[in-house]
């Protein structure tokens, strides 16, 4: 045994924290605060992450909705306390933060000012693995001197193989990104699957590997230990507190695992103890649902429905909840309609919402604007091609867009400064109001009207004077 672990050469592990993404976004809804999460930066900066995952994803929606916060403000606050630790985002392509295609304008402003901002590494990657959804991100990230990480959604269906999924990952290092990571948002992996898929994308592709699943089906912590000697460089996990279940495996049992092995990740354990000592007691009056939330869901293994879906059902259905197993019954079929697009966002709310109309309407008697237009191509090119007469069932002669659809949309910035030039008082705000123009119109004006006031001095200082301060909700 341990002749055989010293014939490999030591190669150490790097580790991305997506507590402050991921992490919440995954068990809480994305509602810890900045406030609560201050406390806890200067401590992460110095535990040796590569780097944390903290902004993008469904964070600046709910920054803006919920939260009374400034994402960007929230972004530069990171970069205060991070400067050796990388800043990463989540990044949906040309659907940027939001749920459907942005002019390339739009989208290559908002990476510009995204990397002022303080953005280091930016992972994008495409609900259909459309290509051509990647390429202006991608280009904008290279040119605004960004780390920029292809993401390989990972699904399950009778189209998408191994040579399917590393033909993506070749695809992506031809446009130019930096590193590839292999995304499995529904934590569905196998463990031997992630091994095959390692080794043969490492084959395929010289770039560094990072993976990023889900604890959801109980898989991914052994996902993560069969990946890494096939090639794999850095692994997505979260702090103990925000870990496990619909989020990723725990930082600090994925580091002790990897100790005193050729993939020792050199992370001082210690060092995180406090960190999640403190990050325990600041979630508590969050009321997690661990029950929904924190277990293994043995539905993801049987529908393939992520956690995040299976919570929309039961707010979609309401008093009809009865009618739950129908639903699930729904989803594979409404997704093998719609051409076997992986569930993530924006379609994985797509299939959702079209299952529960079909159940409680009738099949297709009520079909979303969204569905609409991604029958007619506008959300790009679906992995298997939709059958003709379903399609035409269904948005009858709407012209179907072959082309890259963005290549349609007029630029939206010079419109958009017209909108809302009264309420800016930056940039930025242009592109809060682009991404989500009613949330971030309300938001602006309550802002003029000087009622958002969030006032992170407190928890600042109290950062700086070693306190840890827990806060109430606002
Ligand atoms: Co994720």
């Amino acid at each position: 045994m341990e002749n055989q672990e010293t014939l490999v050469p030591p190669r150490k592990i790097l580790v991305c924290d997506t507590t402050l993404r991921d992490g919440h976004q995954s068990l809480m809804a994305t509602r810890l605060t900045m406030k609560d999460m201050i406390p806890m930066l200067e401590q992460m900066e110095e535990a040796g992450f590569y780097s944390v995952e903290c902004w993008g994803g469904a964070t600046f929606d709910s920054c803006l909705r919920f939260l009374n916060e400034d994402p960007w403000e929230r972004l530069r606050t990171f970069k205060r306390y991070f400067k050796k630790t990388k800043l990463q985002a989540l990044l949906r392509g040309q659907n940027l933060l939001g749920y459907r295609p942005y002019p390339d304008d739009v989208i290559t402003y908002f990476i510009e000012k995204a990397v002022d901002n303080g953005l280091d590494i930016i992972r994008v990657f495409d609900a259909l693995n459309d290509m051509r959804n990647l390429e202006t991100t991608v280009k904008a990230a290279k040119k605004a001197g960004a780390h920029v990480q292809g993401a390989v959604v990972y699904t399950i269906s009778p189209v998408h193989d191994i040579p399917a999924f590393v033909a993506i990952a070749q695809q992506m290092y031809d446009m130019g990104v930096d590193s590839i990571c292999l995304k499995d948002m529904a934590g569905i992996i196998s463990p031997y699957i992630a091994r095959d898929l390692t080794r043969a994308i490492r084959a395929a592709v010289p770039l560094p590997l990072q993976i990023h699943s889900h604890y959801t089906s109980g898989m991914a912590g052994a996902a993560y230990l069969m990946a890494i000697p096939e090639g794999i460089d850095i692994i997505d996990t979260a702090l103990s507190p925000l870990a496990m279940g619909t989020s990723q495996p725990a930082t600090e049992t994925m580091i002790a695992s990897l100790r005193g092995t050729p993939y020792d990740t050199g992370i001082d354990l210690s060092k995180l103890f406090p960190i999640s000592a403190y990050l325990r007691e600041a979630v508590k009056k969050y009321n997690i649902k661990y029950d929904v939330v924190g277990g293994v869901d043995a539905n993801v293994l049987s529908y393939q429905v992520p956690g995040g879906m299976l919570s929309n059902f039961a707010d979609q259905l309401g008093e009809n909840l009865h009618r739950l197993p129908e639903v699930l019954d729904e989803v594979p079929k409404v997704r093998a309609e719609l051409g076997y697009p992986p569930l993530v966002t924006p379609s994985s709310q797509m299939v959702g919402t079209q299952a529960v109309a079909n159940v409680l309407a009738g099949r297709y008697t009520m079909v979303t604007n969204e569905v609409r237009s991604y029958l007619a191509g506008h959300y790009g090119r679906t992995p298997v091609p939709i059958d003709p007469d379903f399609r035409t069932s269904i948005i009858k002669d709407t012209p179907v867009v072959e082309e890259r659809y963005a290549n349609l949309l007029p630029p939206g910035l010079a419109d958009g400064r017209k909108a809302i030039g009264h309420l800016m008082e930056t940039d930025e705000d242009l592109l809060s109001y682009l991404a989500f123009p009613e949330v971030a119109e309300k938001f602006l004006q309550q802002r003029m009207a000087g009622k958002i006031k969030v006032d992170l001095s407190i928890a600042e200082e109290n950062a700086k004077e070693g306190k840890s301060g827990v806060y109430p909700l606002p």
